[in-house]
């Protein structure tokens, strides 16, 4: 009798367990998912904002070109801006994004300094900014990545360059790009870093040439009327500089290329073309081309997928004897 007591008092407390959703025993029945994955955005999810510079060079327009026709092919949403070679309208137009809630903003910056401000607007605004070719000086917390060159290395490439070619003596002249623009502080330092150990490569005049063809003939013009034939070579900071100074050299009745020899960089389709006619001497790849793997960057940032701080481009450098066979594979 006392048995079946407890055999009957435990057999309602195994229901009453049951029906409480307690067991006796465990089980490993699968946990239900309770937060499921939110769905990877896409191409066509997205609106990309693009602050560009300005369009000072060859370079800068297969730049904007590459920008603009990757985001057509990937039918993406652009909105593009041009800053015309001001800082104030590159903050400008950063601003003009933020309001328009763009997903992230591209940005290549004219100069580095004094970007501070706009970038946290941004990010308060939630809106992550990738520099594209140029990096700013600021704190690595308001930018994501940076995608683009090295700059210091190119600069120490045309230095190992002209060095070989001029045997280790020369009279330089320098056409350095817009001022405060991190292509020009780096190319700058990157050359003098190599000519310290060239005590006979003597850089006799520096001057901003601003990236652009005419004022690279201006200024070279200048320094033509002040040191004459005693230039044996020129450092450009990029092609376009170095075809003004081209120009202004045979103005002068000199022969560019033989009488001065020239080092430029970015490896842009009028510089193979002037080395064909064996009117400069060397170019060090600068890539511009930099559209499909910015707007794959962007959609990896909108998904919260890790990027590096830094995406460099791989490059080269060019000499007048392979410039004919390889002019007709440039893309820019
Ligand atoms: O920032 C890249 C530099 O900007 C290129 O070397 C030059 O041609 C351009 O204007």
């Amino acid at each position: 009798m006392k048995i079946s007591r407890i055999f009957l008092l435990l057999m309602i407390l195994m229901i009453l367990a049951q029906s409480l959703g307690c067991s006796a025993s465990p089980t490993f029945a699968p946990q239900q998912q309770t937060d499921s994955p939110t769905p990877k955005k896409t191409y066509a999810d997205v609106i990309i904002g693009y602050a560009q510079l300005g369009a000072e060079s060859e370079w800068r327009a297969a730049n904007t070109q590459s920008i603009k026709e990757t985001a057509e092919q990937l039918e993406i949403e652009l909105r593009f801006l041009d800053a015309q070679q001001k800082q104030e309208k590159q903050i400008e137009a950063v601003r003009k994004l933020i309001i328009q809630k763009v997903d992230v903003i591209g940005l290549s910056p004219i100069v580095e300094t004094g970007w501070e401000e706009v970038f946290q607007e941004a990010k308060d605004a939630g809106i992550p900014i990738i520099l594209v070719d140029r990096r700013a000086a600021v704190p690595e917390d308001l930018y994501v990545t940076y995608l683009g060159s090295d700059f210091l290395e190119e600069g120490r490439n045309a230095a190992r360059v002209m060095a070989e070619m001029m045997n280790g003596q020369a009279k330089i002249v320098e056409l350095v790009g817009t001022i405060n623009s991190a292509p020009a502080n780096d190319r700058y330092a990157g050359f003098r870093e190599i000519l310290k150990d060239y005590p006979g490569m003597e850089i006799i005049a520096s001057e901003s040439g601003d990236f652009t063809r005419a004022r690279g003939k201006e200024v070279m013009k200048t320094f033509l009327n002040k040191y004459g034939s005693s230039i044996t070579a020129v450092y450009a900071h990029n092609d376009d500089m170095a075809l003004g100074a081209i120009t202004a050299i045979e103005e002068y009745g000199l022969r560019p290329g033989v009488d001065i020899k020239i080092v430029s960089v970015d490896a842009a389709r009028g510089a193979f073309e002037a080395m064909i006619a064996g009117k400069l001497n060397a170019t060090v790849e600068c890539n511009p081309l930099l559209g499909p793997q910015f707007f794959e960057l962007a959609l990896k940032v909108v998904n919260g997928e890790d990027v590096p701080k830094w995406v460099p481009s791989e490059e080269s450098i060019f000499f007048p004897e392979d410039a004919a066979e390889i002019l007709p594979t440039r893309k820019y």
